[in-house]
């Protein structure tokens, strides 16, 4: 049988503050019913969340923006309910009804383990359940690679978590172990270790962290970390998704057993992404980019509440611009996945928020243009890793130089990552003049300064035929020119290295590139004019 907390409702309208409301809510062990536009009962919210959004500075901010939309069940229906969290309405009065436990039915997912990861893996793993086992400390595979070994997949990270100090645990590994184990990196604000593992063909990398919670001093901040080696039922709470907050034992009794607290398989069994708390967005507004990563990789969709405090967060306008070096990783990761899907959701779902509200959206080519370009032209990229700049340069092409000096600055990005921006924004800016070049020499050099990743992203926003053809031609064909001549051939002419050499060279570059030589011995007969008339 479920158990559940019972709490009284005060009813309160969506337009009022979250200030207005934690006065309503007063010292009352009540939460808030908030009613909808026909002053029916919609959603609800608790006095901490209340608390939260102040200490956040965000007391102006309406309550609808933190606040659950619940189903109403009559009290013979409560049974058949399946959500955490819901209204019961007895005839009289309405009833808050959250569920302290959720029962999951047991499964043991060792014949998964034994299958799906590599023996190199296993090995690492079965050092550290060993080593659990003789100091009696609790130790679980958490988080993605969990869900992964649920869906049949081995993961590229290993994560393993101990009900205690991973710092404590490495170092007891080490003594034990010795050579077979190196501690790589340790993480003393977080307490985890990267450790290595030498235990077979190749060496394998397990990332240990200890059980924490955490708590946001200001949103979108790092974390602040307390209560070190809490239990896993308080860990899995402060992470972003239930399929993302399971656990598995890797103790002996208990090997193979699936922990999940928050419902997880069920909802992977649904195909549905559902965050933890009602504040995970506000607190890391980076995991509205990880849940559009996971449901296109996935083919998962945001459960209804999700799906609600995602928007609400987005039109409230708090984090519009923030473009976090945390956005930066998480926007890679979604647009890297190159999927039109992941852009035209990013733009239409208004994500794009949070990077910048200066993209003209409205003017901007479908995703699947921009990802029939990229399969076009990809095998000529410096990078696939590249892949999210020219999605990204697409957005950008609409903004000033200054506007994407700013942006760079905010997301820390390297270098090159500037410069595929600002590239592709100066092509774009110069089309009519690529549109108006009478010969294949002139396309050439106008490109030849720019990457191709900003010659591709500026192809998706060509409007003029003649433009698109000829950067289609760089990339196809001029880019790959070469000449047969070469600086010896000059010297063996009798000529001293000079920078005439470089001329000369050039000159012939550009013959051949208009077509008018094709040949060694036409280069050759060229170079000999050349020299004459000199
Ligand atoms: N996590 C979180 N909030 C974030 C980032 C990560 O709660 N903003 C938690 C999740 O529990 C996640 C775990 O940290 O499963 C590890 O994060 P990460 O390595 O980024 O993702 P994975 O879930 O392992 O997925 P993958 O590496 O396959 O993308």
């Amino acid at each position: 049988m479920d158990k559940f907390i019972i709490k009284d409702i005060l009813s309160v309208d969506s337009n009022l503050s979250i200030k207005e409301c934690r006065v309503i809510a007063g010292n009352h062990d009540v939460a808030l019913g908030v009613l909808d536009e026909n002053r029916e009962l919609y959603s609800f919210v608790l006095c901490d969340s209340l608390d939260k959004m102040i200490a956040f500075g965000f007391e102006n901010k309406p309550v609808s923006l933190i606040a659950l939309p619940s189903k109403i069940y009559s009290i013979e229906a409560v049974e058949n309910s399946s959500e955490h969290s819901f209204f019961v309405y007895d005839g009289e009065e309405y009833k808050l009804f959250i569920r302290s436990v959720i029962s999951t039915p047991y499964i043991n997912l060792l014949h998964r383990y034994e299958q799906i990861l590599p023996s190199s893996v296993k090995n690492a793993l079965s050092l550290c359940s060993k080593a659990a086992d003789e100091i009696n400390m609790p130790v679980y595979l958490i988080g993605g690679v969990v869900r992964d070994l649920i869906m049949g997949k081995a993961s590229v990270d290993t994560d393993i978590s101990v009900e205690e100090n991973a710092v404590e645990f490495a170092s007891f590994m080490k003594k034990k172990y010795g050579e077979l184990v190196d501690i790589k990196e340790i993480h003393e604000d977080f307490k985890t270790v990267k450790m290595i593992f030498h235990t077979g063909a190749e060496d394998v990398q397990i990332d240990i962290a200890s059980t924490r919670e955490e708590t946001y001093s200001y949103p979108s901040a790092l974390p602040s970390v307390k209560n070190i080696g809490c239990s896993l039922e308080a860990d899995v709470i402060r992470r972003d998704f239930s399929i993302n907050a399971m656990a598995v034992s890797l103790n002996k009794p208990t090997f193979g057993d699936l922990i999940d607290y928050l419902g997880g398989y069920e909802d992977m069994k649904n195909h549905c992404l559902k965050i933890l708390h009602p504040l995970s967005f506000i607190d890391d507004p980076s995991r509205i980019l990880r849940g559009l990563k996971f449901s296109a990789r996935f083919d998962y969709a945001n459960d209804e509440r999700t799906e609600y405090l995602e928007r609400e967060c987005l039109e409230s306008g708090i984090f519009d611009n923030l473009a976090t070096d945390r956005i930066k990783l998480e926007l890679r990761q979604a647009l890297n996945l190159n999927m039109a899907d992941v852009y035209d959701r990013f733009l239409s779902e208004g994500i794009y928020r949070l990077v910048s509200t200066d993209f003209d959206v409205s003017n901007l080519p479908e995703g699947k243009v921009i990802f029939e370009n990229i399969e076009k032209y990809g095998a000529y990229l410096e990078d696939r890793e590249h892949i999210w700049l020219i999605y990204l340069g697409v957005m950008c092409a609409s903004l000033e130089k200054e506007q994407i000096l700013e942006l760079s600055k905010k997301m820390n990005l390297s270098g090159v990552e500037l410069k595929v921006l600002l590239y592709t924004n100066s092509i774009v800016k110069h089309e009519e003049e690529i549109s108006k070049f009478e010969t294949m020499f002139e396309v050439y050099e106008f490109f030849e300064c720019y990457f191709n990743e900003s010659v591709a992203a500026a192809v998706s926003l060509f409007k003029n035929n003649r433009a698109r053809e000829f950067a289609d031609v760089y990339l196809n064909k001029l880019q790959f020119i070469t000449i047969n001549t070469t600086g010896r051939d000059l010297i063996a002419r009798n000529m001293t290295p000079s920078p005439l050499f470089g001329e000369i060279l050039r000159d012939i570059l550009k013959e051949k590139i208009n077509g008018n030589i094709k040949t060694p011995e036409e280069e050759s007969i060229f170079v000999d004019k050349v020299l004459g008339k000199r």
